[in-house]
């Protein structure tokens, strides 16, 4: 879980920078130069596949995990007082991933199907929407994709929103948690650990909140 855990936590560092992108606020113009270098290089594109893979994986690890702790202890103690042991995040985890798994489901029905397979996973007409120029060809304008999503949708704005509330607590566990996998349990290099998982969960977290609202809220032209 360590290491599935630790490619995703990778994964969001690139995906939340390339989507600050629209921060630039020239009307999606750097974020769509990116987004299209990245969507069309053969190793980002391989990279793709392992992303899925490893999603998947840490599911499935996840689900293990689980299964195994309640099997260790198949009755409950008598004196129990979690609150004192544990932080109630840590001890949400499968709660929470299966909220970001919801979120991810909806999240990929509305960019992902449409830059991979055209205008299948979405009602509005491709074309409307979706194409841009660069470099003289038609490529897919992610930005403009980004526009239709938030703008005047509010409940998608709340559904991204709380989406990324529980991958935030979410992370809060699992950074401190990866590297603890991987038996990192120092005096002086843990506590380190955890202010970096803070501090990414914080930055990653508030920057991906920020795209839907900015945009919702008509700050981005
Ligand atoms: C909240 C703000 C977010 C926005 C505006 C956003 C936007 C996008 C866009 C535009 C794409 C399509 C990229 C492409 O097709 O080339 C995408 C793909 C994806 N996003 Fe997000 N995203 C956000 C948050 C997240 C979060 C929080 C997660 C994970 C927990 C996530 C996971 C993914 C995955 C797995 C893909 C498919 C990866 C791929 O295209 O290879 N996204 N997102």
């Amino acid at each position: 879980m360590g290491l599935t855990g630790l490619f995703l936590i990778t994964f969001l560092i690139v995906h939340c920078g390339l989507n600050a992108m629209i921060f630039f606020n020239d009307s999606g113009e750097t974020f769509n130069h990116w987004g299209h270098l990245m969507g069309t290089n053969l190793i980002i594109r391989t990279m793709e596949i392992g992303l899925f893979l490893f999603l998947i994986l840490h599911i499935v690890q996840g689900l293990i995990l689980w299964k195994q702790n309640s099997a260790a202890r198949p009755s409950k103690y008598i004196v129990n007082k979690p609150q004192e042991n544990s932080k109630w995040y840590s001890r949400s985890m499968g709660l929470l991933g299966t909220l970001i798994l919801v979120f991810l489901v909806l999240h990929l029905y509305h960019f992902w199907t449409p830059s991979r397979f055209g205008g299948m996973g979405n009602i509005r007409p491709l074309e409307e929407a979706t194409l841009g120029s660069y470099d003289n060809q038609e490529v897919h304008n992610l930005y403009k994709e980004m526009l239709f999503v938030f703008q005047n949708n509010l409940l998608v704005v709340i559904i991204y929103i709380l989406g990324v509330i529980s991958l935030f607590w979410h992370l809060m566990h699992g950074f401190q948690s990866a590297f603890q996998t991987f038996g990192l349990n120092h005096k002086k290099y843990t506590p380190l650990i955890k202010a970096v998982g803070v501090g990414y969960s914080v930055i990653i977290c508030l920057l991906f909140a920020l795209m839907p609202v900015a945009i919702y809220l008509n700050w981005l032209s």
